[in-house]
């Protein structure tokens, strides 16, 4: 008997260490919070119904089908314009502490401008929010996520500088309907994609402009963000109390094996440096060295001045400091070296940054995943989170976005599981190693949905959505299942067996173990008996 507790001394002793040392048996905080994500329209669908005018998005896809992998469009889509009630369904089954969605600027001011609002459009988010609360569900509401108004494109778009207020505008009749209810807000989503990509590959809007479009886009959207802040700050958070900022995407750059760390750092300052120093530095306005560059490119072109238009000294104070969260996208990572002579850049963001020589690169034991740009490294995202804290200081992180797809969108995705793991994982040695102050996690995406370019092939979902079917039936992945279990423990661990009863698959992949468990319990019972 002595003995024996020795023993179980002993093992409880190493144990107990090993556990500290073992990130599998970290937690995250009870103030933690986790979410999953959608975008309007990825999911709406209802593109014409009652009053809502086309966005950029639904020209771009009836225009030019022949752009999109699968000639798809987002003319249906999830029916979460009609099924919204599934939706809040399906995130109060996984027990998320909030849903994030987007607003379709389109559908709720039809011309664009506040002159007037559509009722049903309205209607529809309040609805959505208010069956969110009651299912216990915080919303999280995006306010832009790459769905203009065409009427607004037909007038420069994201390149005409008024576009700045014409969105404060449309942000000031967002926060005015729903910041009651409304505690958390991402004025816009991931502007690199929206401009960056849009103007260097020519996807919707269909504009390509690599050298002159995407900087105009860029030092717009900045504005346009502040200027919502500010309104948000000033009319609203008084009353309201709730926090504001964007949500940026950023690709993790490291050096290659002969690449020089002075190289990845300028494609940091390039890729995340753009889009955050402007409103998280002290100075405000560009990354100095990156403006540089670019205006001692443009001159050698023979360009007057630099493509990269100043920020004047009243936009930069105006800029400067609009955020009350880091919100962090977070997918990929790249090597980065200087281009050799002759040598040919790809296209950014994906492989390389022809306006620094910069090329990029990947390392053979970064997981493929589609589409074509995803390869996984889940350390990517504690260093970009430390490198993001070293730059501009402490500051409450929030992951507003990650997640993995697959092109056959099999329901035990073991692969999706260990993706959120893994990256989980890095969360928690951030907030336990780096003493970094991330408070949420959202994954992409709650279901499938239309994933821009790639259509309806890449499956990004919790859950599977069956595209034939009139009711779009959506069906919980062993990945929902899995983060329903992070959700409720705090733990990273995969569950030993699953109580979710509505999918028959997860059932049989957790039988086996559910005897496991009970063998184990049986045995433990046993013993305590004999002690
Ligand atoms: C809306 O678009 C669908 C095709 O997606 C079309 O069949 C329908 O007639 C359109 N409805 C209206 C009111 O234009
Ligand atoms: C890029 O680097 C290559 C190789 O060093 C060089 O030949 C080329 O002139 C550089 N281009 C620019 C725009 O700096
Ligand atoms: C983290 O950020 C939250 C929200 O701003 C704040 O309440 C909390 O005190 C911060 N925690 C630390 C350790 O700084």
């Amino acid at each position: 008997m002595y003995l024996h507790l020795q023993s179980v001394f002993i093992i409880f002793v190493v144990g107990s260490v090993w556990s500290h040392k073992n990130v599998s048996e970290l937690k995250f905080p009870p103030w933690f919070k986790f979410g999953a994500a959608t975008a309007a329209y990825q999911i709406e669908g209802g593109w014409n119904i009652s009053d809502k005018s086309p966005s950029i998005w639904d020209v771009f896809t009836h225009e030019s089908p022949g752009m999109i992998s699968d000639g798809g469009a987002g003319d249906e889509a999830c029916d979460s314009y009609r099924l919204w009630r599934e939706d809040v369904k399906i995130v109060a089954d996984l027990g998320l502490d909030f849903y994030r969605f987007s607003i379709s600027w389109p559908r709720l001011l039809p011309s664009g401008f506040p002159d007037r609002i559509s009722s049903a459009g309205r209607r529809y988010y309040s609805e959505l929010i208010d069956g969110l609360l009651a299912a216990g569900v915080e919303p999280v509401v995006t306010v832009y996520h790459w769905d203009l108004p065409q009427s607004l494109q037909d007038l420069g778009g994201w390149t005409n500088p008024l576009i700045s207020d014409w969105f404060a505008d449309y942000a000031r009749v967002v926060f005015s309907l729903y910041a009651d209810r409304v505690k958390t807000w991402i004025t816009i989503n991931e502007p690199v994609i929206y401009c960056d990509a849009s103007y260097t590959m020519g996807v919707a809007p269909k504009v390509q402009s690599p050298e002159i479009g995407l900087y105009l886009c860029k030092k717009h959207a900045l504005i346009a963000h502040a200027k919502a802040w500010r309104i948000y700050d000033k009319e609203f958070k008084p009353k309201y109390h709730g926090k504001v900022s964007l949500s940026n995407l950023i690709m993790w750059f490291e050096p290659d094996d002969d690449g020089e760390e002075e190289v990845a750092e300028l494609a940091r300052q390039y890729g995340g440096g753009m889009y955050s120093h402007p409103i998280y530095s002290k100075e405000g306005g560009w990354p100095p060295a990156i403006e540089q560059l670019i205006a001692k490119r443009s001159l050698e072109q023979g360009y007057p001045r630099s493509r990269l238009p100043a920020f004047t000294e009243h936009e930069i104070q105006l800029t400067r400091g609009t955020y009350d969260f880091y919100g962090l996208n977070y997918y990929t990572a790249r090597l980065t070296r200087r281009a050799r002579s002759g040598e040919r850049i790809g296209i950014w963001p994906f492989s390389g940054i022809s306006e620094l020589n910069i090329t990029f690169t990947t390392r053979p034991e970064w997981k493929k995943a589609p589409p074509f740009w995803f390869y996984i490294y889940p350390e990517g995202l504690r260093h970009l989170m430390t490198w993001l804290r070293d730059q501009y200081g402490d500051m409450e992180f929030f992951i507003t976005e990650t997640g993995v797809s697959d092109y056959d969108g099999r329901l035990h995705d073991v692969d999706r599981v260990e993706y959120y793991q893994k990256h989980l994982e890095q969360v928690l040695l951030s907030i336990h190693e780096d003493h970094v102050n991330v408070t949420g996690f959202t994954a992409w995406t709650l279901m499938d949905d239309f994933e821009w370019i790639d259509g309806y092939r890449s499956k990004f979902g919790l859950y599977a959505v069956d595209f034939s079917d009139q009711q779009r039936r959506r069906t919980p992945r062993t990945s929902a299942v899995y983060y329903r279990n992070v959700v409720h423990t705090g733990s990273i661990t995969p569950p030993k067996y699953s109580p979710y009863s509505d999918n028959g698959v997860t059932n049989k992949i957790f039988s086996c173990t559910n005897l496991y468990s009970l063998i184990i319990t049986v045995y433990y019972v046993l013993d305590f008996q004999n002690c």
